[in-house]
């Protein structure tokens, strides 16, 4: 693993709450004062990348596009690993704009030696990068989701296209339309998720996977303060505000929480994971 983690974030500069294709989003809330929200917004947004900048992570900000509000939740745009990266294709029209700007951004980072190789995912085939397809470094193996906003079909596309294992989740609610706000592997081994997020036959694949005392359940207030969806550097968490209980757990596990005011985003349905990706992932090579 590299000494820095690089990730990637996206600008709000035209970010903002204008549709509702997660039921966590509230444009009725942000067309009351847009100015007002955009701004808190910006200051979010330098929280996040202090934040960042703070436990030891490169940054490499890209400007957002005119029209394309989503664009600040880069989790979004890809699957990174290994320095392959493969492109999302969104479920959603009001998002499916982003594609070809992100190819673009892609190409830039492949130009500055971010990322070797960029491959795309066959027409029709939905997969909203990594906010439904998270490496877990402790198992070496992704947990990739399906429902909402993902397509079962692409499972076996990650899979064969990276040559790593990868567990299929199913999410059982529009709530938990990502799996990123649901579901977090730590790098303890822990895995800190929201146990309603899954279907019955997903949970019991997941606790068949990953023993009871590794497990750590969130709650609906958990994932209303969009806790689960927190960036996780060594024992580091940055993540939006939390609950009392969940930073007491998480506290006693050795983590140490850079708790955020992210208000603005979170009326969109995103938190601190959904505003990065990483860009420097790598598998362990697997012994002869
Ligand atoms: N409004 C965005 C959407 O519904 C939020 C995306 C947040 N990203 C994430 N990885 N959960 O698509």
């Amino acid at each position: 693993m590299s000494a820095n983690p690089s990730i990637l974030l996206v600008e709000p500069d035209y970010f903002d709450v204008s549709y509702r294709i997660n039921p966590w989003m509230q444009p009725e809330l942000w067309a009351r004062d847009p100015a007002a929200f955009r701004d808190a917004a910006k200051q979010a947004f330098d929280r996040l990348c202090a934040a960042l900048h703070g436990v030891g992570c490169e940054l490499i900000v890209a400007p957002d596009v005119p029209g394309l509000p989503d664009m600040v939740f880069p989790a979004n745009a890809a699957v990174v690993l290994d320095g392959k990266a493969l492109m999302a294709r969104f479920r959603h029209v009001q998002r499916q704009g982003e594609e070809a700007p992100l190819r673009e951004l892609f190409l830039g980072l492949q130009r500055s030696g971010h990322i070797d190789e960029i491959a795309t995912l066959p027409a029709g085939c939905y997969q909203e990068g990594a906010g439904d397809c998270i490496w877990d470094a402790t198992r070496q193996c992704f947990w990739a989701a399906y429902g909402p906003r993902s397509s079962r079909q692409a499972i076996g596309l990650i899979e064969s296209h990276f040559g790593q294992e990868v567990i299929a989740l199913e999410l059982a609610t529009e709530r938990s339309y990502h799996l990123d706000v649901c579901f977090s592997p730590l790098s303890g081994g822990e895995v800190l998720y929201y146990p309603p997020a899954l279907t019955p036959a997903s949970l019991e694949h997941l606790r068949r996977r990953v023993p009871a005392e590794s497990l750590i359940e969130a709650t609906a207030d958990d994932l209303a303060h969009f806790s689960v969806n927190a960036v996780n550097v060594g024992d580091a968490l940055v993540l939006a505000r939390s609950t009392a209980a969940l930073r007491g757990q998480l506290s006693r596990r050795g983590y140490r929480l850079h708790e955020l005011d992210l208000q603005p985003f979170m009326l969109s349905g995103g938190g601190a994971f959904c505003m990065t990706l990483r860009l420097d992932r790598t598998s362990t090579p697997r012994g002869p």
